[in-house]
């Protein structure tokens, strides 16, 4: 799809169902080339990242098969490497889980510079330092990146990451699964995806402790089993309804969630007027009144997570009075400030902070999602806005969000999404993503 045309003003009423985690998939999935036998994920989010991911499997001498829409059977017993992926790799974020576990699988790793959304400079210096410590030599040049072992194999080693970082914590834990020996990794992230890694790690028979911690320790093993593997919900997909419901108002149940791995964002929503209440695996969600001004500032999990910051600076637009956000991890998210300017927000962007003065409603117009997130919070502010708001380059939503058209409508959203035919442009937006 294209684009998203939004008429705004409807409350949402109803109950939604939250798919697999988006960030968990994509870390599990380059991790099962290293499984011998079939690993079964349940649970897996039908988004394009994790798309291209099985493509990438598939490119490598995979058997992949859907055995039901969130279903999916992989079997890596025939892979190998190959030139082939390098233009599925350098079109997603999470290719660079290929290095630790094409390291796990082969003793050698060959992959490109990964892509993703540009919010500033996205270094990979902990990964390389990380698979270095545990013995592969690397050489990045013109795009490529190539590993290697001396005799085949990793060996475990004591890692301290310099920055927090969920890409390189993970991508280590891969690749010490099957080095030779313990690896201690400390300050290490802890978000929800890290243990969902390590819980399917294990259930595949490796051994990983302390995940959720900021020490991880893993003891390598020789071989991983096939089995099957339930993903966790998504966090932020479950965050994402969350605002829309706290920008448009109504009462929506939010099915299939965690609710622990959404206190950071429940209890700002309370903060500012929001009911949230917790039931089961189900938090149900209710906005009647005005919204109060918050300040809220983004950190590594437990903390209030970066990619809800777009969303609740968009919430924050209705609130009353000046908020403040401030953003901890990465250099430039803000860039779809502009974008919201356009539907009338009043946002002052110094840095990493935005001033965020409260306006008594946002007014439809056309804007573009500059990334996933940002794409997330314009469909958030069409909810909201008067008239309507026509969201284009939504190639970017589609990385992260399963039918967000579809469960949208099912709430009470005025949404369509529209394909219009190739440009040159829009194709290359498309390859792009990710
Ligand atoms: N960093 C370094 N060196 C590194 C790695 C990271 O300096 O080697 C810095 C980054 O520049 C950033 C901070 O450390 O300032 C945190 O980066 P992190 O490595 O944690 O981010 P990531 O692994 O590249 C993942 C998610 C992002 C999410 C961040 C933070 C995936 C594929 N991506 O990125 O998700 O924003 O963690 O939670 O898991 C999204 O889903 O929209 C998204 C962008």
């Amino acid at each position: 799809m294209d684009k998203y045309i939004i008429k705004g003003g409807n409350q949402l009423f109803g109950e939604v169902e939250i798919s697999g985690a988006k960030n968990a998939a994509v870390a599990i999935i380059p991790a099962a080339m290293m499984v011998d036998g079939v690993v079964r994920l349940e649970n897996l989010p039908q988004i394009s990242d994790t798309d291209k991911l099985l493509q990438i499997l598939e490119l490598m001498g995979a058997q992949v098969r859907m055995v039901n829409p969130s279903t999916v059977d992989i079997d890596c017993s025939h892979v190998s490497l190959s030139n082939k992926i390098f233009s599925l790799t350098r079109s997603i974020r999470a290719s660079y889980y290929l290095i630790g576990a094409m390291l796990g699988r082969f003793g050698k790793a060959k992959t490109t510079m990964p892509g993703g959304c540009n919010f500033g400079v996205r270094p990979i210096d902990q990964h390389v330092k990380g698979m270095k410590a545990l013995g592969a030599s690397i050489s990045i040049g013109r795009g490529l990146i190539n590993a290697e072992t001396r005799d085949g194999r990793l060996r475990g080693a004591r890692i301290y990451l310099d920055k927090v970082s969920v890409g390189a914590t993970i991508n280590i834990m891969i690749a010490a699964a099957m080095a030779e020996g313990l690896t201690v990794i400390e300050n290490v992230a802890r978000e929800p995806h890290i243990v969902d890694l390590a819980n399917f790690l294990n259930s595949m028979g490796a051994d990983v402790r302390g995940a959720g911690t900021d020490v991880i320790k893993i003891r390598g093993v020789r071989s991983l089993h096939g089995g099957t593997y339930a993903l966790i919900p998504d966090q932020i997909e479950a965050g994402t309804y969350m605002t829309a419901v706290a920008a448009a108002g109504g009462e929506v149940r939010i099915n299939n969630v965690i609710p622990r791995h959404l206190e950071c964002i429940s209890a700002k929503l309370r903060e500012m007027g929001v009911t949230v209440e917790e039931q089961g695996d189900a938090v149900i969600v209710r906005r009647d009144g005005p919204l109060e001004r918050a300040n809220v500032k983004t950190q590594p999990y437990p903390g209030f997570p970066t990619d809800m910051q777009p969303q609740i600076t968009t919430v924050l637009c209705m609130a009353q009075g000046t908020s403040v956000v401030t953003e901890g991890v990465w250099d430039n998210r803000y860039k779809y400030v502009n974008e919201l300017r356009k539907m009338g927000a009043e946002i002052t962007v110094s840095g990493k902070t935005a001033i965020i003065e409260g306006v008594n409603h946002l007014v439809g117009a056309p804007v573009a999602a500059c990334d996933l997130r940002a794409g997330a919070a314009m469909v958030v502010a069409g909810l909201c806005a008067e008239g309507t708001t026509v969201v284009e380059d939504v190639v970017y939503i589609e990385r992260g969000y399963q039918d967000i058209v579809g469960k949208l409508r099912a709430l009470g959203a005025d949404i369509v999404a529209v394909t219009e035919p190739d440009e040159p442009e829009q194709e290359r937006r498309r390859e792009n993503a990710g």
